[in-house]
């Protein structure tokens, strides 16, 4: 396997999506996928099939129903998903597209530098990289920098060297950028259980935010949903936190499904545990006023 960097992740995807795929292909999506993912879809010009989310039984399904007839078939998802928290069943999306023969595109964004031998990402940690057509990630989340990687086959980088309109047309990562990746790349080698420590503490806190009834939606990692479901008192919660210094998203429609707004905490290991105990309280203290 080897890599391809590009300028950001978005970058990475409308870089990669319309190179594997074009009109006359199927692109078979899981509903949350990250925007880049499905704004490289639409550039491909690839007829879009949605499949729900997490559910390789429907993806299975869509696939049986949209038979390849000589068009080629891409399946997207995402590791980690971002606004959720919760994990893709990637072992058994990866049977499905080797049985079906289609090609399976993963992004990593979120679960790279967390999850995986030394925060190698997921694919890694179930051996799935060659059931895996391309596995893209950011360098902007655990990496702390900038920049987009693409990982695949020798063959696949050569051809995106010559075919990627967002790799070819725009000015490469600055060294100093890529000097931090690199750093924290060392880091991550050098204490590679970081990221279990840091997920350990997720679990912590949503087991405090259950234990008060607060739903959490499927979230299994360091990305932590609470369900508040109206715009208005989403938003108001958030301004009272950011009120005492702490900062949560305010996720809302179209980001996510009508109905589901939520709070997105995201927990860093730069977080203590007083850091922890103290946004618990003002949480729950905050949503109950
Ligand atoms: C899942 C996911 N993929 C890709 C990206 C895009 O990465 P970048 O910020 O490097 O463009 C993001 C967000 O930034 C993301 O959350």
């Amino acid at each position: 396997n080897t890599a391809l960097l590009y300028g950001s992740g978005y970058l990475t995807s409308l870089g990669t999506i319309p190179h594997l795929v074009d009109r006359h292909d199927l692109i078979f999506a899981d509903r949350l996928i990250h925007a880049c993912m499905l704004d490289g879809a639409r550039l491909s010009k690839a007829k879009l099939i949605r499949f729900n989310h997490n559910d390789p039984v429907d993806l299975q399904h869509r696939l049986e129903h949209h038979p390849a007839n000589g068009s080629r078939r891409l399946i997207l998802t995402e590791s980690l998903f971002s606004m959720d928290g919760d994990l893709a069943p990637l072992s058994e999306i990866a049977q499905i597209a080797i049985d079906q023969d289609a090609m399976l595109m993963v992004d990593e964004a979120h679960s790279m530098g967390v999850f995986g031998p030394a925060g190698s990402g997921r694919i890694r940690e179930h051996s799935l990289q060659s059931a895996t057509t391309l596995t893209m990630g950011t360098l902007s989340k655990s990496l702390a920098g900038y920049g987009g990687y693409v990982c695949g086959s020798e063959l696949l980088r050569r051809y995106l060297v010559q075919t990627s309109r967002s790799f070819i047309y725009t000015t490469a990562p600055p060294p100093a950028q890529l000097g931090t990746a690199l750093g924290a790349l060392e880091i991550l080698e050098n204490e590679p259980d970081l990221g279990t420590r840091l997920l350990e503490k997720a679990t912590h806190f949503r087991k405090a935010l259950h234990s008060h009834g607060l739903d959490t939606l499927q979230s299994a990692s360091q990305i932590i949903p609470v369900l508040i479901g109206d715009n208005h008192s989403t938003m108001q919660i958030a301004g009272t936190l950011k009120e005492q210094d702490i900062l949560v998203g305010a996720i809302r429609p179209p980001t996510v499904p009508e109905g589901t707004a939520r709070l997105r905490i995201s927990l860093t290991l730069a977080h203590t545990d007083d850091d922890i105990y103290r946004a618990i309280r003002a949480i729950i203290n905050a949503i109950q006023s």
